[in-house]
């Protein structure tokens, strides 16, 4: 194992920019069963924006809206729709992090500052990565509290679901820029190139696109990137660039101990997944062995596996949770598998292809 030469404990959350995040709260709450732990607003002292922080286990989500006309995240909100503008880290050092970052060619957002309250102080910095996407470090040992300074702890408790950490989070970026944004992840972040996926083992008749995945130092953090690859038709990356306007986020992977149960209260809560055709289940156990759980539970909730060296893993897809056919999410249940999902490339392309011809964009 070589040395971790940027040394991150975990993604601490994600931040969503939303034209309205009292209801995105509202729709994560009971939807996904996520509590609502923490406010940020005209009531704590915020003039121009709100903050609602929601939590389920080590999951953090923070939906960010500006509340004043004119106000410049209402801006790149115009632009993108709701989306994730901030994937943040918890950091041993803030300031190191930062230097070093900038150092080794990141694009500064905000320079290391501190916010403080009654309860201490929280070190805070960002990078800009691709699109109008950053990586905010932070550090919050100095401080007593509960998530940051000016935040009013809320106690509005969701039913949970089983949702236990952020597994991974997939980036979108333009044709050609696959390689750029690894190499950035490899010299600034000192992540590494875990698997590739090459257009021939992710295409359709119509389709293709290559993906990267990218983990940090201690493996905890691992980050897929996709572009797009020639096809007979536009591809879902090229897709969500148009719809989007540029790169970000495509899908954010939330790990479950359970999947069949936490799919299941998804689906009563009215979350839709793609689905893929019956002959999926018909050729699963040939193509995966000995399973713990039932094919035909799998197959009545549309829940896909796969196997690697390691073990196997359960999966299944959203459709996208935004107007635009932008981000959607993806629930994993390992066992033992420390990837991706490969074997259900083929299967899960063809049904985003259905769900693009229907949106006459494929
Ligand atoms: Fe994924």
């Amino acid at each position: 194992m070589s040395q971790d030469t940027f040394p991150i404990r975990k993604v601490d959350h994600i931040r969503h920019y939303v034209g309205n995040a009292r209801q995105a709260a509202y729709y994560y709450q009971h939807v996904f069963g996520f509590s609502i732990t923490g406010f940020h607003g005209l009531e704590t002292g915020q003039r121009h924006e709100v903050d609602y922080l929601l939590e389920q286990n080590d999951v953090k989500l923070l939906f960010t809206a500006p509340i004043r006309p004119g106000h410049p995240m209402a801006n790149a909100i115009a632009q993108h729709g709701d989306f994730v503008q901030d994937i943040a880290f918890e950091v041993d050092d803030v300031d190191w992090a930062y230097n070093e970052a900038v150092k080794r060619g990141a694009q500064s957002a905000h320079e290391p500052y501190s916010l403080e309250g009654d309860e201490g102080s929280v070190r805070v910095a960002s990078i800009h990565i691709y699109g109008d996407t950053l990586h905010t470090f932070m550090n919050r040992d100095k401080f007593k509290g509960h998530f940051l300074p000016g935040f009013q702890t809320r106690n509005e408790p969701g039913d949970p679901i089983g949702i236990q950490e952020i597994d991974h989070c997939v980036g979108n970026v333009e044709l050609g820029k696959m390689n750029y944004w690894v190499k950035w992840y490899e010299e600034v972040l000192g992540f590494s190139n875990l698997i590739s996926f090459d257009d021939n083992d992710i295409s359709t008749e119509f389709t293709a696109l290559m993906s990267k995945v990218m983990a940090s130092g201690n493996g905890r953090v691992k980050f897929p990137i996709n572009e797009p690859a020639e096809g007979k038709k536009k591809s879902q990356i090229d897709e969500y660039l148009e719809f989007f306007g540029g790169a970000g986020v495509q899908h954010v992977a939330l790990r479950t101990d359970d999947i069949i149960h936490t799919v299941s209260r998804l689906q009563a809560r009215g979350m839709e997944f793609l689905t893929v055709p019956k002959t999926y289940y018909e050729m699963l156990s040939d193509r995966v062995g000995m399973i713990d759980e039932s094919i035909d539970e799998l197959a009545e909730l549309g829940i896909l596996v796969d196997r690697d060296d390691e073990g196997y893993l359960l999966q299944i897809f959203s459709k996208p949770v935004t107007d635009r056919p932008t981000l959607f999410y993806e629930i994993i249940h390992r066992k033992g598998a420390k990837s991706f999902g490969k074997g259900n490339f083929k299967a899960l392309f063809e049904s985003i292809e259905r769900e693009q011809a229907l949106r006459g964009t494929l």
